[in-house]
Parts: structure tokens; sequence; C-alpha cells
């Protein structure tokens, strides 16, 4: 008898090993699937099976967006992954944020590659860290950090004076000015990006880390296995976070080159010191007061302070470019405070102002910087929120961009309309409203830096407005603004283009 062809018997054995593995697969899923805990919680089916669908709505910048969108469509509680349920009712926000969260930070902190205050979810360890880089928000430090504005306002308006009346893409300027602040006011360097009028490459590093954090956080093991991959490609994307953290180190040297920090009281001059202290007693250093650790510890800072408060202002210019009427009344609400005569003012003088205040209430509401969840993690022994049971180590976390568009409690709740925080003070609303705002987190990891983005930014509208009209500058600019996110807030078209012209 003829034997049978190689290819034949090969078919066979793939058809042996089908009628096998397929079977146990499908037994698999299906035991995982009756016997998962989350199986209730409604949201898309792909979802429930992997994280991979996640990460690609995470890598196209959708994260915020689509889960607005499940929000809409499912209730107020989806789980995006198998292991991932996001939440937006007041009482899950109140419960996962509030003063006495019992919700760590979610293992994707871990991923940024810098260990600083903010990326810390040890408690223990936090606490230590909070303590010491505290002083440098104290309404004090703010106070010493408004000069640096000024300085950096001023090179602005000489870069937009010279451009005034084309169309101008802001968002490079507001990133220098937001990076010339934090920069200058913690690391002593502005990083000379208004001075020279040019993008500092610090940026474009910036763009390139959370890419890097989302592939980390839900793949780690592809990506330890991807270090080891020869493909210059591959390394340059996973080394982007040590090349942003390189322009701090650098900072830092010639910070102590050419300072004695005994003489000073700054975050850096403080670090040093009792590290130097701990060095002459012999103690051990804790890994936060090594050069590394404090390197890392300005990196985060410089990180958390430059495109938050950069995104806000270019939202903030590009709504205010429809609706005139809201720079008039502006401009009007700053001359009668600080007259027309004088070129600069302080920011006691307008801190207080009830326009601008509803304006910058409004754009934060409406435009939060962090529009994504705040990731947290159910804590051991699991949790229940909003009836449903959370089993340990489920990542859990309420968004910005959904709590503050609440429709129950803001009308009309995709309209800037700065007037709500207005009649919102008068009628006895704006603290209700004040409640459904995560834009600078909430509880014990509240953002450090409030204080200081919301000087930065009334200030600059106060300035700016007093100076110029704004326009659209292109009929393609409501298109290129659409909001996406990479944890931070990113126009999609990645420019901000507008018309300047002297008021
Ligand atoms: C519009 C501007 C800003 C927005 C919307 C914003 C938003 C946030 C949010 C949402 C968090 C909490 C993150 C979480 O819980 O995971 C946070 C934390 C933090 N932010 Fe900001 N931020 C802004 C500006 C700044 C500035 C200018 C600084 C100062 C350099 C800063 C420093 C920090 C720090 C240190 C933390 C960590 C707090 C902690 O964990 O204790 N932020 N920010």
């Amino acid at each position: 008898m003829d034997s049978l062809p190689a290819e034949t018997l090969n078919i066979n054995w793939l058809w042996v090993l089908a009628y096998l593995i397929g079977p146990g697969l499908l037994l698999v899923e299906f035991y995982r699937y009756f016997t998962d805990p989350l199986r209730n919680v409604p949201g898309p089916f792909i979802a429930k099976l992997t994280a991979a669908w996640m990460l690609y709505i995470d890598l196209s910048g959708q994260r915020s967006n689509t889960i607005h969108n499940l929000h809409k469509k499912y209730g107020p509680i989806v789980r995006v992954s198998p292991s991932e349920v996001c939440f937006a009712s007041p009482a899950a926000l109140m419960e996962i944020y509030g003063a006495h969260s019992k919700y760590p930070k979610a293992a994707v902190y871990d991923c940024l590659g810098f260990k600083s205050t903010f990326t810390t979810r040890n408690r223990d360890e936090y606490r230590v860290m909070k303590k010491r880089i505290i002083p440098s928000f104290s309404p004090a430090a703010v106070a010493e950090i408004e000069p640096t504005v000024h300085r950096q306002l001023a090179l602005l308006i000489k870069c937009f004076d010279k451009r005034l009346n084309d169309p101008l893409d802001v968002l490079p300027w507001f990133r220098m000015l937001a990076l010339g602040v934090v920069g200058q006011s913690f690391v002593d360097d502005s990083f000379g990006g208004l001075q020279k009028e040019e993008l500092p490459d610090l940026l474009n590093h910036i763009d390139e880390v959370f890419p890097v954090l989302w592939v980390k956080w839900m793949f780690p093991l592809t990506t330890t296995i991807l270090q080891y991959v020869p493909l210059n490609s591959i390394q340059k994307f996973l080394d982007s976070p040590a090349r942003f953290k390189k322009y701090c180190g650098s900072a830092y040297e010639t910070y102590l080159a050419s300072h004695d920090p005994v003489e000073h009281h700054d975050l850096i001059a403080r670090m040093v010191t009792e590290k130097r202290s701990l060095e002459r007693s012999n103690e051990s250093i804790p890994r936060h007061l090594t050069d590394t650790g404090i390197v890392e510890e300005l990196t985060n800072l410089v990180f958390a302070g430059t495109d938050t408060t950069s995104n806000t202002l270019a939202y903030l210019f590009w709504e205010l470019s429809h609706q005139p009427e809201w720079q008039f009344r502006l401009r009007e609400e700053v001359q009668q405070a600080v007259g027309l005569e004088r070129e600069s003012f302080s920011y006691s003088e307008i801190s207080e102002l009830p326009v601008l205040d509803a304006v910058i209430m409004e754009i934060l509401r409406l435009r939060p910087a962090g529009p994504a969840g705040l990731l947290r993690l159910a804590p051991e022994g699991g949790a229940v929120i909003d009836g449903v049971a959370i089993p340990a180590y489920t990542t859990i976390s309420c968004q910005a961009l959904t709590s503050q568009r609440d429709p129950t409690i803001f009308s009309d709740p995709d309209r800037f309309d700065p007037q709500r925080w207005i009649d919102g003070k008068k009628h006895g609303t704006a603290d209700r409203m004040r409640d459904q705002l995560l834009v600078f987190g909430k509880g014990t990891r509240t953002c450090l830096g409030r204080r200081i983005a919301i000087m930065e930014l009334k200030s600059t509208l106060a300035v700016l407005t007093r100076r110029y009209n704004f326009e659209v500058g292109s009929l393609t600019t409501d298109d290129d603004m659409e909001m996406t996110d990479h944890f931070v807030l990113i126009p999609k078209g990645g420019r901000c283009l507008l018309r300047l012209t002297k008021a």
C-alpha cells in the first residue's frame, strides 16, 4: 500500500491538536466566565475577556472619551477590562477619593519610572515624603513663585506681540510658559523656551513618557522582554522616561555647583541639607534623599506642572475665542480692579474677582487636564462600592470627564458656561458643583500644586485678556481641539491655532 504524503500526516496532527486544545481553551474560558465575581458588572464583552482592548484604547488616546460613552450606554458602573471597573456616581466619588479613602493608588503609578511623592503608593512612605515637600506648596511659597510667573508672562507677551494678526499655534507657547514657571521654581532652570523662542527638547520627551507607561503597566512581561530586543526604535521608545529625567538631573547638578544649600530654603536645598546631615551622623539615607531620589522628585514636579497647566490654558483661550462676550467681561473686571494705566499688578489684586474665578472654574470643569480615571486598588478583603462587591486588588476609578459633566448637577453639561458658577454662588449650588470636581483629585492625594496652578491660570488670563482679543485662527481648529488623553489632556491635532489682535 502507498504511504500517505507527509503534508496529510501534518494536517492530521494539526486537527488532533485543535480537537484537544480548542475545547480545553473553551473550557478554561467558560470556567473563568462562570466563576468571575465581576461577570454581572455591565460593559463590552471584549473588556471582560482581555486587557488588550483597553490598552489599544489607551494608546490611541481615547480612554476618557470611551469610558464616558460607556457610562452613557451602561450606567454608572462599567467594566472596562478583566480587572478594572469604573464608577460615575457622586457616592462612589466620595467613597474612592474622599478624606478617609481606603483605596491606594494602582500599580500604574509604579511604571512611570520616577519614584516620587506623586507615584508613591505605600501610605507610610508617602506620608514621610509628603511632609518633606509640602512647605514648597504653602501660601508663602506660592507667593514667592508669583514673580517667576510674571517674568515668564512678560516674555510670553513679547513673543505674542511679534506674532499678532496671523494664525498662531498658542499651544507650544503655553507649554513653554508652564515649563518656565515650574522649572524655574523647582529646579532653578526655566529651560530657556520663551527666552530663545524655541521649544526645549525636554518638552518632546514628555510627550513620549505616557505611551511607555501604559505598555509597562498592562504588559509588564512583554516590556521586560522588549528591553533585550536590539532594535534602536524599541530601545528609544522604552528609554524616553530616562531621557526626560536627564534634563532635571543636569539642572540639579548646575544648582549644586552654583548654590550653597545651607543658604537657601527651596526644595532642593532642604532635601540636600537633610541628606548631608544624615551622612554626617552616619545614618542610612532613604532612597528619596539620594541624588537619584531628589532628581526623580524634581522630574515629577516638572512633569506634574507643565502640560496640565499649558493644555488648560490652550483650551481656555480656544473656548473664549468662541465667546468674545466673556473676553469683554473679563477685561472690564480686571481694568476696574487694577486701573487702566498700570502695566503690572499683583495676584492679590485679581485672585478674588468673580468673573475671572467663574471662567477658571468652568474651564477646569469642562476641560479637566486629567480627564481620565485616577486609578486606585480595592483593598485586601475587597470592598462594596455603589452596592457592587469588588474583589481585592481590582482596579477602580471615577473620571473627571464624567463626574464633571453629570447632567443631574450641571445643566447643559457640554457647554462652556462660566455663568453657572456666578449663579451657583447666588443660589447656594456652587458647593454641590465643587464636590463633583475631580480635576485636582480629592482627599489625601489631592494635587499639591493646585494653588500654583490657579495662580498661574488666573494671572495669565488677566494679563492676556487685558492686552489681546482672541479669535479662532483656522477652520480646522475645532477639529484639532477634540479631546484625547494620555493621562494628561491633549488636543487631537496637537495644536491650537488662534488669532491674536491688540485689544
Ligand atoms: C491645571 C493644573 C493641574 C492639574 C489639573 C493637576 C491635577 C492633578 C491631579 C488630578 C492629581 C492627582 C493625581 C492622582 O490622584 O493620581 C495631581 C497630583 C499632584 N500634582 Fe497636580 N495638577 C496641576 C498642576 C500642578 C502643578 C503646577 C504642580 C506643581 C509643580 C502639581 C503638583 C502635583 C503633585 C506634587 C501631585 C501629587 C500629590 C500627591 O500624591 O500627594 N500639579 N495633580
